[in-house]
This record gives C-alpha cells, structure tokens and sequence, in this order.
C-alpha cells in the first residue's frame, strides 16, 4: 500500500427531499449565481422548478447557463465564464449529470482567468483561483459531483480532455435519488457502466496490499451488478437509484485510489471514441472492457482477474486460474448485454476511419497504465471490439 493524504472534500446531502438545504448552502458562498443546466430534462421533470424556488427562498440572484450538451463543449463553457464576468458570480450551481457538472467546473476556474477556457483544460498549472461549485445531481454515472475533475470536448480539435484541480471540487452535493427516477434504460445502463469501468480501473493495479480498498471496490461492483438491472426495468425504484447514486461518487471520489499508483487505461480509449463519434461515455467504456481485459490477460495479471471473477461474480473458485478470468470477463460482457447496451463499436456507429488517429492520441494520453500499452496495442484492441 502506498502513502496518501486523504482529502474528499465534499459534503453531501443525500436522499429524497435533502434539496431544501440548497438555499443555505448557496448562501455560504454568495448570493449571486449561476445556474448550469443541460438540454431540458430538468425543465419537463419538474427539478429546475425545484431548485428555483429554493434560489427565491433564499433571495438570490441568478442568471442561466443551459443548453450544455452531453460531452460538453468548450463553446459552451465560454459562454459561461462570460455570464460569470459579466454577471459578478459568486458560486456556480450544476443542475444535471456529468456533462452539466463538469461544464459548471470549468466555468468557475476560468471565471476569474484571463486565459481561454481551452487553455485551462490543455494546461491545468494555468488554473488559479477557482469559483465555488455546488452540484444537484440528476444522473448516476460519472462521479463528477465528488471529485475535481472534468472532461470537456473542443469540436474543432477533435480532442475530449480531462482537467482537474482541487478547487473545482463540488462544496456540496445534493443527492436525491427520486431526481433520477426519469432517466432512461439506456442512460441508466451506460451510467451504471461508467461506475464500474471507474472501479475496475482502480481495483486493476500493479500495487497489492490494499486489502480493505479492494473489497470496497468489490462491493461496488456488486451493488452495481445487483441494482443496474432492477433500475433499468424499474425505473422508480427508491433503493435501486440510491445505492447507484452513492456507488457511483464512491467509485471514483479518490477512496478506492488511495494506496495505489497507475493511471486508468479504458477512459483514455474511450474519451477518443466520445470525441470523433460524440459516443455516450458509459457506452464506449461497457464496449471496451471486456476487451481491455482480454488483451490484457496474462500469467501476470491473472491473480487479480481470478479474485474479480470471484468475488464480482461469483465463480467457482475451484475452477482453473484461467478458466475463472475468462468466465468473470464473459459475465462482465454479458452483464452489459443484459443491460441493453450493444456489444460492438460498429453497432455503435464507429467503422475504421478514425482507429489510427484515435489510438495514437489515446497512447499519449495514457499515463502509467496497469498494463503498459502502445498505440499499436491500443489499435488492437480497437478492432478487437469493432
Ligand atoms: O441534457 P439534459 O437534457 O439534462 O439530458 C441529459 C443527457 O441527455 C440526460 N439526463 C440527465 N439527467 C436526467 C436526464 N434525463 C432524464 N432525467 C434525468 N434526471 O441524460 C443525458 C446524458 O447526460 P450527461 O450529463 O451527459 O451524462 P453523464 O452523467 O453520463 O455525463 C457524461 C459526461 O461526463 C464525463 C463524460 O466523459 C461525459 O462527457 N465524465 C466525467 C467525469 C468526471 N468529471 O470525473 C469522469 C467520467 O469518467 C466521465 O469521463
Ligand atoms: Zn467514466
């Protein structure tokens, strides 16, 4: 187990009606807001209705930020941090999933920048002072309202990159799990993917030892695996969405980090298939995996498929070594199935064109992986999954 500080700094008010601590929170940090939301959902649901009434209530002032696109774009975060200037924001508030979330941070760390936002997101050392965020979450998937990160797409580049920084960590999430109940089977399914793919990316690493992180990872994976189905045919299942709205901040707010040293391997492969086909995240990672794992499986790396397909899965631990990893990769692959989510890139819309651009930028963008993989592995797997 290696050194490391823990520092998850958000506080969270979680369950059904926890909303009505917005208006306090808000005011920590200001009165002057700026509402970020997505293409619409929170209008026809009622949620925008909600958190308006908690700004009157609480007698602020806001002005909107909609319209952002799922893979945000850099054109709309601009237009953000120009609201913010010209506006005098004190706090940024996301209402949606991810892509509002994410779009909301780098809004507030280009605020106060005389930087272009996409210098900020090539060059995080450009980020100085950042506004305070606070997230209301409507969909589980990317973990985006407990950690620093944000992943935003420049069209015009063909690029999808991720920054962090500690300051645009959310100050407050708000969690209710009823905010979920209209997101669709298909949405559900790529965000229950998204929780496991951020998952397994931490439980595959070369450091050993960490014992106690590991088996929250497993139970993650578990709760995923338990409840993804129940929250696709039951859509308003109360326990269903909670425990996916909690795995999914808890996959990726550090916690199952801590301890170990290597860089994720699926999200940089995928980042490039959202950036040139604009491909749902949770979709390209549950296509992905299998792949990543199969190619990745080897003598050295069996130990650590042999304890997934076993404590994820349930597999005869008495079977071969290897006859336990292929069959946890198979139940990975058919689970995703199970979830309505197709198996293959070309089923996805992606055919040859872009494989090699793609997988030389993911070679670069990959850091210190679990298994070390050049572009011409990366386009393997690529094809592997078409
Ligand atoms: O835009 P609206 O109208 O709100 O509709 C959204 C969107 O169409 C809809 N939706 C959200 N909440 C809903 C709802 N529909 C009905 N009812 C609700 N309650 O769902 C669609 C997808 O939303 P989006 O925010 O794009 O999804 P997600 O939360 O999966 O976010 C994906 C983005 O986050 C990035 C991804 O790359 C992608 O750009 N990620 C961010 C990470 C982070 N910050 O740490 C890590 C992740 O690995 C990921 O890369
Ligand atoms: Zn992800």
């Amino acid at each position: 187990m290696l050194n490391f500080l823990y520092d998850i700094p958000t506080k969270v008010y979680f369950g059904e009606g926890e909303i009505k601590h917005l208006g306090e929170a808000l005011k920590e940090y200001g009165k002057r807001v700026l509402l970020v939301y997505g293409g619409g959902s929170i209008k026809r649901t009622g949620i925008y209705d909600r958190v308006t009434a908690c700004l009157k209530e609480a007698g602020l002032f806001w002005a909107e930020c909609g319209g952002v696109e799922p893979n945000p774009r850099i054109e709309t975060v601009r237009r953000g941090i120009a609201l913010c200037k010209k506006e005098q924001i004190d706090v940024v508030l996301a209402v949606g999933g991810g892509s509002s979330i994410d779009c909301a941070k780098v809004i507030a760390a280009g605020a106060n920048s005389a930087y272009d936002a996409w210098e900020l997101v090539k060059d995080k050392t450009k980020i100085e002072s950042v506004l305070p965020v606070i997230a209301v979450l409507t969909l589980a998937a990317t973990g985006s309202e407990m950690d620093a990160g944000a992943v935003i797409s420049n069209p015009e580049t063909m690029e999808k990159l991720g920054v962090a920084n500690p300051g645009m960590a959310p100050k407050y999430a708000f969690m209710d799990p009823t905010y979920t109940y209209s997101v669709s089977p298909f949405q559900t399914a790529a965000g229950t993917a998204d929780i496991m793919s951020h998952t397994i990316e931490s439980y595959f690493q070369k450091e050993t030892g960490n014992d106690l992180t590991d088996t929250f990872a497993e139970g993650i994976l578990k709760t995923c695996v338990k409840y993804g189905p129940i929250a696709v045919a039951e859509p308003k299942n109360y326990t269903a969405r909670a425990n996916l709205m909690w795995a999914g901040s808890w996959a990726i707010n550090n916690l199952l980090k801590y301890g170990k040293g290597n860089g994720w391997s699926c999200h940089p492969m995928e980042h490039e298939l959202s950036a040139y086909y604009d491909m749902t995240h949770g979709l390209g990672l549950a296509i992905l995996t299998p792949h990543w794992m199969r190619y990745i499986l080897s003598e050295e790396t069996l130990d650590r498929f042999v304890s997934f397909g076993v404590e994820v899965f349930g597999i005869d631990r008495t079977l071969p070594k290897m006859e336990i990893a292929h069959r946890g990769i198979d139940a990975l692959a058919a689970f995703f199935r199970s979830l309505g989510l197709v198996s293959t890139l070309k089923e996805a819309g992606v055919g040859e064109e872009h494989l090699e651009a793609m997988a030389e930028h993911a070679a670069k963008l990959m850091k210190n992986p679990y298994v070390a993989l050049s572009k011409e592995d990366i386009l393997k797997i690529y094809r592997a999954a078409l």
